[in-house]
């Protein structure tokens, strides 16, 4: 595991880049692909083959995160898309609709606020796609480190970050997601308690196809009922997937994600 903590900010290590109109690293458009995306490991990195800080010299943009051969063969994803980065094991505090300090009268973080159906346990929160976000995301994986490179770019603003370490509660060794949308738990166990909760397996009929990559709500879900990182997001900007930015299956405008899922 190569973790390199950086402080210096994203900008300094930025070559080539003209304007950036953009909140994030790179302005690209929704659903036209990876290669022109922010997921092009590419556009952030140098191109040399040798010394810190380095893309890919043929500009590979798959190879970041994925291999043909000689996947990573450790991990608690418990799914390996012929994953090409070490996958980050600790678990990570979920969120529980409870202030930070309430964590810290409990060990097992099992606690939850009343309105929360949703069953998160730590110990398989990460199982699926989430996991595999985290091995860039959790703020201290170097995101050119990958297959037997060792790397050191760790873009340190929030737009990567997601789950910092060493911030309260006390109890929060790993990374911290407590202040993000619940993930890892049975969707359509909720549902069926939840009224307010749409069923995953009827179409969307609520939300303008036009504004949506997906007919139902299954879909977004891994393995049928987890909802993960992917459940919102596409990691691949791609056409049939992605209908808004950032790299969103649902439009962000007038909240048709949210009501996609809560019927508010
Ligand atoms: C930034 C990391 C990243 C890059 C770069 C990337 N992928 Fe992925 N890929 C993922 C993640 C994460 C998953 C699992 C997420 C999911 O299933 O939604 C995945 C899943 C897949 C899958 C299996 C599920 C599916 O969507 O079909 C295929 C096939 C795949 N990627 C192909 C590619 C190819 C081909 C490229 C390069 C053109 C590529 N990926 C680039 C992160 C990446
Ligand atoms: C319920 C839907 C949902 C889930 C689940 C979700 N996201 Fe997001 N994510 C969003 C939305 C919506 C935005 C845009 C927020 C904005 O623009 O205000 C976003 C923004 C982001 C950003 C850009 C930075 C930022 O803070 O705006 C990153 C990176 C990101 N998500 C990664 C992840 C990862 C990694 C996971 C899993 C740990 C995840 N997301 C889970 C909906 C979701
Ligand atoms: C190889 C490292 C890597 C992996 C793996 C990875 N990301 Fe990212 N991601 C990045 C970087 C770098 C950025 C650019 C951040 C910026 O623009 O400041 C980014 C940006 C994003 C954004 C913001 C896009 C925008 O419009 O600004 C979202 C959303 C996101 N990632 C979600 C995910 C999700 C969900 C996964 C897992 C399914 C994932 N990422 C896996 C490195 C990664
Ligand atoms: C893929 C479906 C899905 C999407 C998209 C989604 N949510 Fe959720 N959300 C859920 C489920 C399921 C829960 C758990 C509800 C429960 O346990 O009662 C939840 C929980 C929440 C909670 C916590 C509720 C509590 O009682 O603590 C809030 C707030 C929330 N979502 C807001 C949003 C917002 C805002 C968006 C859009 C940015 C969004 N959600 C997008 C499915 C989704």
């Amino acid at each position: 595991m190569k973790r390199i903590f950086r402080t210096g900010i994203a900008a300094a290590l930025l070559v080539g880049s003209t304007t950036l109109a953009h909140a994030g690293l790179v302005d690209y458009t929704a659903g036209t692909g990876i290669a022109t995306s922010p997921h092009n490991m590419n556009l952030y990195l140098p191109i040399a083959s040798s010394g810190t800080n380095t893309g890919d010299p043929g500009h590979q943009i798959c190879k970041f995160c994925h291999t043909p051969h000689n996947a990573v063969a450790t991990g608690q994803s418990g799914y390996n898309p012929l994953w090409n980065r070490n996958q980050v094991t600790q678990n990570f505090l979920p969120y529980n609709g409870l202030l930070a300090a309430d964590y810290m009268t409990d060990p097992t973080f099992l606690e939850k606020s009343e309105t929360l159906q949703a069953v998160i346990d730590p110990a398989d929160m990460m199982d699926g796609p989430s996991r595999l976000c985290m091995s860039c995301h959790d703020g201290t994986t170097a995101i050119d480190s990958y297959s037997d490179k060792m790397g050191s770019f760790t873009p340190t603003s929030s737009r990567v970050v997601l789950a910092p370490t060493g911030v309260s509660p006390a109890g929060d060794t790993g990374g911290n997601l407590m202040d993000d949308h619940p993930i890892g738990f049975d969707y359509n166990l909720v549902a069926a308690q939840d009224s307010k909760i749409h069923s995953a397996n009827v179409n969307i009929g609520w939300i303008p196809a036009s504004d949506r990559k997906c007919t139902q709500i299954s879909e977004l879900l891994y393995k049928g009922n987890k909802l993960t990182c992917a459940s919102c997001h596409d990691v691949h900007n791609t056409a049939a997937k992605t209908a808004d930015k950032p790299l969103l299956r649902v439009k962000a405008e007038g909240s048709k994600l949210c009501l996609t899922c809560h019927d508010k």
